[in-house]
């Protein structure tokens, strides 16, 4: 691209310092019109974790540092990074190979969905609410773990739990076994390759997590291509995205103990679960953004509803 007046690179090439650069970075998002919304819901944000990843700086640094000047080296490895992000539309956490959830640090890449789950905001308390009492050697299982951050989150968050993580994807389980390594958890947690629940180590298991794919395979072929680059498996939930959600609530009962509790992440599809499952009384629970996509089903109901089916 030539460097004319408007063109988004010259500012960018020019930032005498952090701040400098960041203005003309966040230009230069709207200007290609970059999708968000894995890391970061605004353009500013992003800009600004690639700009404290790119200087080797926390990520709470004080403001004070967006006056420090850049050095050629710097502002050249920091541009060329945004030209990825921006001309190539990869994804921001492919290309720092992170994600920062709860103020844990996993490993990410290409093999695995960039996590962005409301499970997050809830482990640990919103869940220790839906849990029977509290009790040593609790049994948990995160269906559809990926990279097994919600495995590995539920285990910070419950020190007495042991948790299986389970994926269909042999690639995620490569990145989920990454993480375990990384976060030192092995005698807790572990993972396994499963459709579903077809083939997890036996329950009963108190929680059993998901957050599955859910969009409607349509939705997946129209997606911008920094969604298009994650794995399509994490995304299409079938022709009306409850494919997965449909065989999750249907095998569920014999896994959960009896006062157990499935929780599942749904995205848009509220609506549909409840025509489909009003019948189990499910539970929606609040999520910071006011979603409220994330159901919860009793064990009773759901071995209510499958002794009916018998
Ligand atoms: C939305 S991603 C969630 C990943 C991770 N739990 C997170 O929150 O970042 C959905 C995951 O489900 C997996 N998956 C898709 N179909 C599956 C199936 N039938 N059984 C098990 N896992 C499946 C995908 O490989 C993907 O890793």
């Amino acid at each position: 691209m030539t460097r004319g007046a408007g063109d988004p690179w010259v500012a960018v090439a020019r930032a005498g310092t952090a701040g400098d650069w960041l203005r003309a970075a966040e230009r230069a998002y709207l200007h290609f019109g970059a999708a968000l919304g894995q890391i970061a819901a605004e353009a500013h944000d992003e800009a600004l974790y690639l700009l404290l990843h790119g200087l080797r700086l926390p990520l709470n640094a004080p403001a004070s540092v967006l006056a420090r000047p850049l050095t050629n080296v710097e502002r050249q490895g920091l541009e060329r990074v945004l030209r990825r992000r921006l001309l190539e539309r990869v994804p921001a956490a492919y290309l720092t190979r992170e994600a920062w959830l709860g103020g844990h640090r996993f490993h990410v890449d290409e093999r695995v969905i960039i996590p962005r789950s409301y499970f997050v905001e809830m482990i640990p308390a919103l869940l220790a609410e839906l849990l029977p009492v509290p009790r040593p050697g609790r049994r948990m299982l995160d269906v559809c773990t990926g990279s097994g951050c919600l495995a590995l989150l539920l285990a910070h968050g419950f020190p007495d739990a042991e948790v299986v993580g389970c994926d269909l994807s042999p690639a995620a389980l490569e990145v989920a076994a990454i993480n375990l390594r990384a976060h030192r958890l092995e005698a807790r947690v572990s993972f396994c390759r499963s459709d579903v629940l077809t083939s997890v180590p036996p329950g009963p298991y108190d929680l059993i997590l998901s957050n599955p794919p859910y969009e409607p395979s349509a939705h997946v072929d129209r997606q911008a291509p920094e969604f298009a680059a994650e794995p399509r498996l994490a995304h299409d939930g079938g022709a009306d995205g409850l494919r997965v959600i449909r065989a999750l609530i249907r095998q569920a009962a014999s896994h959960l103990a009896a006062e157990g509790v499935l929780v599942i992440e749904v995205g848009g599809l509220r609506r549909a679960v409840e025509r489909e499952f009003g019948s189990l009384a499910p539970r929606w629970l609040e999520t910071a953004d006011g979603s409220n996509c994330v159901v919860a089903l009793q064990a009773e109901r759901l071995r209510r509803a499958a002794a009916g089916r018998d």
